[in-house]
């Protein structure tokens, strides 16, 4: 096995808090293995600009707490192209960089599959809001980005509550629910909507709103995953349809932002520390996760191909909350 004397760090795709934590492991788990660590900044654009930052251990110090990523993040254009990828190969082998730990989500992994067939090994940590990565059943920043939601959302309850109103609540979500669906869960959200539920209005909003009234709520609270659709779009079908005018939130880039929680911090350690394990121990291309509480590692390209489904007996947990036997769908 070739021995690995330095390593880079790169964060891409949307940030996470937690992405900081996860660097900081990476880093300190290099050193204490007798490697450098040199952070590679703006993600994959970075390591084709040759755009770097050496790391040591006061580097990383009183970053476990912040959010964001010292590192900065980007989303690159000129990575999809195998031109692009060359240049990258190119500045690993000038930088002397014997293996990658890129942390994001499947984005990222797709690029770090691309990076590890030009023969660099490349270690993936799984750091997204959206908890959308197939192979892990958590990735870092999902947490701390629900807390976030559920703090907002608690006190616009404040206010809906005594001006009897309507809430309409955006939160992040393009392509999957985990977010807004924990979410509602822990804030007894009135309805939710997710991408992976079939959307009947009448039956998952509208219905839902006048049994809460039936039941005697006089302020209501919807949960939107923004892949659904628009906020405001909705909040005018509530009003045509009750007579009701609803109030819309949109959360947005708020719920990216903020220190990161125990359960974030904790993650991150823990994948950072193994993700630089599997490179020192040659298992290069692989992507880190977490099923049932415990670190496991996949090759990329299996990796990338599990899905992930959202539970829906979870959507179903919710509309229970709101009516017990009221509910209408099956589990
Ligand atoms: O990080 C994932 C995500 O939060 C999605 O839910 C959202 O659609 C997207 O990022 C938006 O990111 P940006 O505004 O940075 O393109």
């Amino acid at each position: 096995m070739a021995t690995i004397k330095r390593i880079g760090v790169l964060t891409s795709g949307g940030d996470a808090p937690g992405m900081n934590a996860a660097v900081r492991a990476v880093t300190r788990t290099a050193l204490s293995c007798g490697m450098e660590c040199i952070g590679i900044r703006r993600g994959w654009q970075g390591l084709i600009n040759g755009d770097f930052v050496k790391l040591d251990s006061g580097s990383v110090g009183h970053i476990l707490s912040r959010g964001g990523t010292i590192l900065y993040t980007a989303r690159s254009e000129d990575f999809m192209t195998e031109k692009g990828r060359q240049k990258a190969v190119a500045t690993c082998k000038l930088l002397g960089l014997d293996g990658v730990v890129a942390i994001g989500g499947d984005g990222t992994f797709r690029g770090a599959l691309e990076l590890s067939r030009l023969g660099v090994p490349v270690v993936g940590v799984p750091a997204t809001i959206d908890n959308d990565v197939g192979c892990t059943n958590y990735t870092i920043g999902f947490d701390s980005a629900c807390n976030t939601a559920i703090e907002c959302i608690d006190k616009l309850r404040d206010t809906m509550q005594s001006h009897e109103r309507c809430s309409v609540v955006e939160v992040m979500g393009r392509n999957a629910g985990f977010l807004a669906l924990y979410v509602g869960i822990a804030v007894g959200a009135t309805a939710v909507l997710v991408p992976e539920h079939e959307l009947d209005f009448d039956r998952d909003v509208i219905e839902r709103i006048r049994e809460s009234r039936l039941a005697g709520n006089t302020h209501f609270m919807i949960v939107v995953a923004e892949g659904v659709g628009s906020a405001v779009e909705i909040g005018k079908q509530i009003q045509e349809a009750l007579g009701i005018q609803p109030r819309v939130t949109v959360l947005g880039h708020l719920q990216r932002g903020g220190s990161p929680t125990a359960r974030d911090r904790e993650t991150a350690t823990r994948m950072g520390y193994y993700a630089v394990k599997a490179l020192a121990e040659g298992r290069g291309n692989c992507i880190i996760g977490t099923q049932e509480g415990g670190i496991v590692e996949l090759p990329i390209e299996e990796a990338l191909a599990k899905e992930k489904h959202l539970q829906m007996d979870r959507y179903h947990i919710m509309e229970t909350m709101q009516f017990g036997n009221w509910v209408k769908s099956a589990p």
